[in-house]
């Protein structure tokens, strides 16, 4: 059979990763595909820098449109990254010349996902995107694929390797969130601004995509309710450990009575979990369906290997002919997202609050709780300084967003509460 042409945009990490795949597997994968598949054509920035990579006989396009457009190649790879610009546009010039599209960029699938989807399919083409959730983890093909049978009523997980690293490194060492972070930066884990990573906006991107596949939705990034983990304190790692919990920043997208949730934000959840022992800079899934019950996916979210990995089955399935709808269904029959208000989620809070250690603080901040109906679960209060500031720590029981929010607001005009409380929701993963 005829060789799979393949015009590979961005020679950076991933791209280099996904050429080298490519070559050094090339009989094996020709094997599995059914034919061979080649690069014949790339675009990068800077065409005289050395890669280690051999691209005689590869032709070099200085322009990634003008490459996704023209070049003589059966599909186009984008590996440049991006929500807008280049990208973008060289993804639609793909599509409009009748090529099918593989990338993966997860800003530009969250912000115009739903809108390249139609053009794919107007086009009679696809688009893979096996590495912009999760990296390595197949759960595009898993969600697309192997869970077709079900309705899907929750997925979610750890999608960022970079946040999972500080807290692992927290938790492990006792150090502040400024410190592990320059740590993550100096091993290369965290970008030099990282506040895609850290801010959460990373995550929900890969959450915003991964709620389209599940749930048969249009792609709603911007319903995505998003926290990151800035405000993580030491302190808070330790009383988790305390109460049975442990932290972690997850994406969670959620069928409730209000719709679909979207939210990524720090969550307690039960040491016994699944996710409680995913650390480092792993990723995870959970997917959960009314058949099949609750799956667990997972592995690494990042890197050039496991990016490679995703990029090449995608690439794979292309070349055996496999073209199957980008957000499992036609695009066109996507659902409104539908993304329930964040104020109408209900579920336990953890509450860190610094006070003056005096009598009827407490009492104060109960009787906060009490007018919204917020009923506590349990109390810490560390060390005895009368006069001088304490931490204390409240659990609750399940209640709604809004009221949790009407009562902290209240909690921090107290006289005694001298810094701002801090919220951290609890999860018990349990459907
Ligand atoms: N920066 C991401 C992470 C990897 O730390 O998980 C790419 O999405």
């Amino acid at each position: 059979m005829a060789p799979l042409g393949v015009a590979l945009a961005g020679l950076g990490t991933v791209g280099a990763g996904v050429f080298a795949l490519l070559r050094d597997r090339a009989e094996t994968l020709a094997e599995r595909a059914g034919r061979p598949i080649r690069v014949v054509a790339v675009s990068a920035r800077d065409r005289t820098r050395d890669r280690g990579l051999d691209l005689d006989g590869v032709a070099w396009f200085d322009d990634a449109a003008e490459m996704a457009r023209d070049a003589d190649a059966d599909i186009f790879v984008e590996l440049i990254g991006g929500e807008d610009g280049i990208a973008k546009a060289a993804c639609e010039a793909a599509l409009d010349a009748g090529r099918d599209v593989v990338t993966a960029n997860k800003a530009l699938l969250a912000r115009h996902g739903t809108r390249l989807a139609r053009l794919a399919e107007e086009t009679g083409r696809t688009l893979g995107f096996e590495a912009a959730v999760a990296g390595g983890i197949p759960i595009v093909k898993a969600l697309r694929e192997g869970l077709a049978a079900n309705r899907i009523s929750a997925i979610y997980g750890i999608l960022n390797g970079t946040c999972n690293y500080i807290l692992t490194q927290m938790r492990e060492t006792g150090r502040p969130f400024d410190e592990v972070l320059a740590d993550a930066q100096a091993l290369g884990y965290a970008e030099a601004d990282p506040a895609f990573d850290i801010d959460g906006i990373d995550a929900a991107h890969k959450l915003a995509i991964l709620t389209a596949l599940g749930f048969g939705t249009e792609i709603d990034f911007d319903g995505v309710h998003v926290e990151g983990i800035r405000h993580v304190s030491a302190d808070d790692i330790v009383f988790a450990e305390e109460l049975g919990y442990r932290i972690k920043l997850l994406g969670i997208a959620r069928r409730t009575a209000h719709g679909i949730e979207q939210r990524v934000h720090p969550c307690m959840i039960p040491q016994a979990a699944p996710l409680a022992r995913v650390e480092g800079v792993f990723n995870a899934v959970v997917a959960e369906g009314d058949s099949v019950g609750t799956t667990v996916f997972e592995g690494r979210g990042a890197g050039a290997g496991p990016t490679a990995s995703a990029v090449v089955a995608d690439i794979v399935d292309l070349a055996r002919g496999l073209r199957l709808p980008v957000f499992a269904a036609p695009a066109a029959g996507l659902a409104p997202a539908g993304t329930a208000a964040m104020e109408r989620h209900a579920g336990p809070y953890y509450l860190r609050l610094v006070v003056v250690d005096r009598p009827g603080v407490i009492a104060d901040v109960a009787a906060a709780l009490r007018d919204e109906q917020i009923s506590m679960e349990s109390m810490i209060q560390r060390g005895r300084a009368p006069g001088e500031a304490v931490p204390v720590v409240l659990t609750t029981h399940e209640t709604e967003e809004a009221a949790m929010t009407r009562a902290l607001a209240r909690i921090e005009t107290l006289g005694s509460v001298v810094q701002a409380p801090r919220m951290i929701r609890i999860e018990s993963l349990v459907s």
